[in-house]
């Protein structure tokens, strides 16, 4: 066992970090109050190939393993958690869900946009009546022979506006329930498709998240990913590797608050003496340290069991519950260190902790991830 960074996570790792401070700190502010998507940061992260990391070369993709994608996630999430979950579903959800099951045919015409960053994807389960119960779709596709007819409504769904390509998971055979559901490669401007509008969030303002309506979609039969009825084994596959991302966000949201926190606390001074030198906060800083430095083991053993080509599920599922737990509770210190400072904009740590929220929802609440280990641990 070696706990050591190769050099070219490393170089990948700089890379990021310069990334995030030269291309996202700028606007960040002004992105999240005013919900602006990242159009321009996107299109260079597609440039830098951090939108099909771990996309074999052949699909357009950058080849790397899993470490090097949680390294970058981490990185860009210390600074903008919009932009880095644009990363997250494109690589996780989307490129790793068509790489691993599409055909020949789909990943020369689907994949190979989507890894080199030409185009976005989205990846669409969540219904208004069927979020943590995933099996309970109420979108319906039904077979008509060479296509399917697609009908239903999906819910906060993640580069709803901006994706070009969505995968869609509807339920084909209702009397076989989980069984019966199928995933769909949809293409935005099919007729009956329609983006609703974006909504108002609590945090990743920047992020776009919308409803999408299917009204009589035809989607052609080559556009189902594997077999009849695989619907729902796929999106379990995907998620589960989409939950080390996200693990990684929580991961970097909270480093990012840390070291805001620990900078601040060294300036201010109080009493006589820099804040960082009352015990008050420094033991808040030493528990801080700790919690993040925990959830990054987590997160790096279930990114590396994943290279190994290891089962992850119990350990992407501890990662995102634990992780995410840890942002929450360093984003709200980091507010508390920087006291009337840190209820205001110009000092990011209110951001990052609204930011923060979201990585105990989205890609199964923690409750959800409870569920995944107490199984796996009983099994
Ligand atoms: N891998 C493979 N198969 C799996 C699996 C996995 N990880 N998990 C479940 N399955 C299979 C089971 O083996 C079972 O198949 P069989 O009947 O053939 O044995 C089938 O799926 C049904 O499994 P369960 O009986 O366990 O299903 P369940 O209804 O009890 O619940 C669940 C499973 C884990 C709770 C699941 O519903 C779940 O993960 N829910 C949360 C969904 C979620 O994460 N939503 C997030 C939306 S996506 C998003 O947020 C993206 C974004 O925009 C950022």
């Amino acid at each position: 066992m070696h706990f050591e960074l190769s050099e070219e996570q490393l170089m990948i790792q700089q890379a990021a970090r310069d990334f995030a401070q030269q291309e996202l700190k700028p606007g960040v502010i002004e992105r999240d109050e005013h919900q602006k998507f990242p159009t321009e940061q996107v299109k260079k992260l597609g440039e830098l190939g951090f939108l099909g990391m771990m996309v074999d070369p052949k699909y357009n993709g950058s080849g790397l393993d899993a470490i090097s994608y949680v390294l970058v996630m981490e990185e860009l999430s210390k600074i903008d958690a919009s932009a880095s979950v644009v990363v997250s579903v494109n690589n996780s959800l989307v490129c790793y869900g068509l790489e691993a099951y599409g055909t020949a045919q789909q990943k020369e015409k689907y994949l190979k946009p989507l890894a080199s960053g030409e185009k976005i994807g989205a990846f669409c389960l969540s219904e208004p009546e069927a979020g943590s119960d995933a099996t309970s779709q109420r979108t319906t596709a039904e077979d008509k022979g060479d296509y399917y007819l697609l009908n239903g409504t999906k819910n906060w769904i993640t580069n709803g506006g901006t994706a070009s390509t969505y995968l869609v998971i509807a339920q084909t055979h209702p009397e076989l329930r989980h069984k019966g559901i199928n995933a769909f490669i949809v293409e935005k401007g099919m007729e009956g498709f329609t983006v609703g509008p974006k909504e108002n969030k609590l945090g990743i303002r920047g992020s776009d998240t919308h409803s999408l309506m299917f009204n009589d979609v035809k989607v052609p039969k080559e556009n189902r990913i594997g077999e009849d009825g695989f619907g729902f084994k796929f999106a379990m596959k995907t998620l589960e590797g989409g939950r080390i991302g996200i693990a990684a966000q929580a991961l970097g949201i909270a480093q990012g608050a840390f070291e805001l926190a620990t900078q601040y606390s060294k300036e201010r001074k109080s009493f006589g003496k820099p804040i960082s030198e009352h015990q008050a906060i420094a033991f808040k800083l030493a528990d801080m340290a700790t919690q993040i430095e925990a959830a990054r083991l987590l997160v790096y053993k279930a990114a590396w069991l994943k290279d190994q080509g290891l089962p992850y599920t119990q350990a992407g599922s501890m990662a995102k519950l634990y992780a995410s737990k840890v942002a929450m509770d360093v984003t709200i210190e980091a507010v508390q260190v920087h006291g009337g400072y840190g209820f205001v904009k110009e000092y990011h740590v209110e951001r990052l902790m609204r930011d923060a929220k979201i990585t105990q929802i989205y890609e199964g609440t923690s409750e959800i991830q409870k569920m995944v280990i107490s199984r796996e641990v009983i099994r």
